[in-house]
């Protein structure tokens, strides 16, 4: 593997996954693989997840690793082409990608989502211009327009505590204040799409994904019937897609807030959320809280999954 920005950089998905779980009962049995081998991973937005998962399952394959982010203490960075550079930025992509390349052996990169341009984002100019000009294997630690490694260890997850063998996962709409990218249920619906599951898309009209995205999922726009027989829920916010509307709020509406009795609806379902989560407007603390709650060995999978993609990585060096 020389890349991972989305789901067909992994291959088979049921060999990543019997992959991740052997790394997870071992996660020291490859500690010479990354020796004297340095990641350097670039955050030009914020993160907790994804910054200490991917280090620790670094230092698990013996990596060194060294962390920028970009809008801390770095030069500010110009990513337009042909630009005349007489504002704020000081240093050009082009320039700053092969010189950090030149220091490391292997580049994740987190950048988001602009949400102005829908064109620029769903190019993902940032994490190609790393892939082409840095000369080094580059994985997404959260791009423009999907998170696979959050995706990978959703995955994960969901084949940990499924008890059927083609379980339900709803992935539903909830609200939240501020506009967020598409990233998170792009990707999910990329990488359950992958899977033989049944998979469903429920949001509010205005709220539809890019098609390449939704692919074969069924969408139900009633959200109490997309979670009749769920067995598992994931819940996440995303701004509009379509249209004009492209980056837009068009509802904060919190009776698509998931809530115990959206829950009571489902087969005694699993509540799963990428995390961070705004707590009674995402989903109410009495289902965050309840037993039926995954979000924290959801979370915990983000080691597994990097680590499964470094050392992936690292063997193709
Ligand atoms: N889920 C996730 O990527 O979390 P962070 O934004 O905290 O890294």
């Amino acid at each position: 593997m020389k890349k991972f920005t989305n789901v067909s950089d992994i291959g088979p998905l049921d060999i990543a996954v019997r992959e991740a779980l052997e790394i997870k009962s071992d996660k020291f049995g490859f500690t010479q693989l990354g020796r004297n081998k340095t990641l350097l991973m670039i955050f030009f937005n914020s993160s907790l997840r994804t910054r200490l998962s991917t280090q620790k399952a670094a230092m698990n394959l013996g990596m060194n690793v060294m962390v920028l982010d970009v809008n801390q203490g770095a030069w500010k960075l110009e990513t337009e082409r042909g630009v005349v550079m007489d504002g704020d930025k000081a240093e050009h992509l082009l320039e700053a990608i092969p010189v950090m390349g030149s220091y490391c052996d292997m580049i994740g990169v987190r950048s988001f989502a602009g949400l102005k341009d829908k064109a620029e984002d769903y190019e993902e100019r940032v994490i190609n211009q790393f892939i082409e000009y840095s000369g080094r294997p580059v994985f997404s630690m959260e791009a423009a327009t999907r998170h696979p490694l959050q995706s990978f260890a959703d995955l994960i997850t969901i084949e940990e505590f499924k008890t059927k063998k083609r379980p339900k996962v709803v992935m539903t709409w909830a609200p939240h204040p501020r506009p967020l990218p598409q990233a998170v249920p792009n990707s999910f619906a990329e990488w359950m799409n992958a899977t033989d599951y049944e998979f469903v898309i429920t949001h509010p009209h205005g709220y539809e994904l890019a098609p390449e995205f939704v692919g074969n999922a069924y969408v139900e726009y009633d959200q109490c019937k997309a979670l009749e027989g769920a067995d598992f829920v994931y819940a996440k916010n995303w701004s509009a897609y379509a249209g004009d509307n492209y980056g837009k709020v068009l509802s904060t509406d919190r009776a698509w807030t998931v809530d115990s009795e959206k829950m009571g609806l489902t087969d005694n379902a699993f509540f799963m959320h990428c995390l961070p989560v705004r707590r009674n407007m995402i989903v109410t603390d009495e289902v965050i809280d309840s037993d039926r709650s995954i979000v924290i060995p959801e979370a915990a999978n983000r080691e597994i999954s990097a680590q499964v993609v470094i050392k992936r990585l690292l063997e193709s060096l």
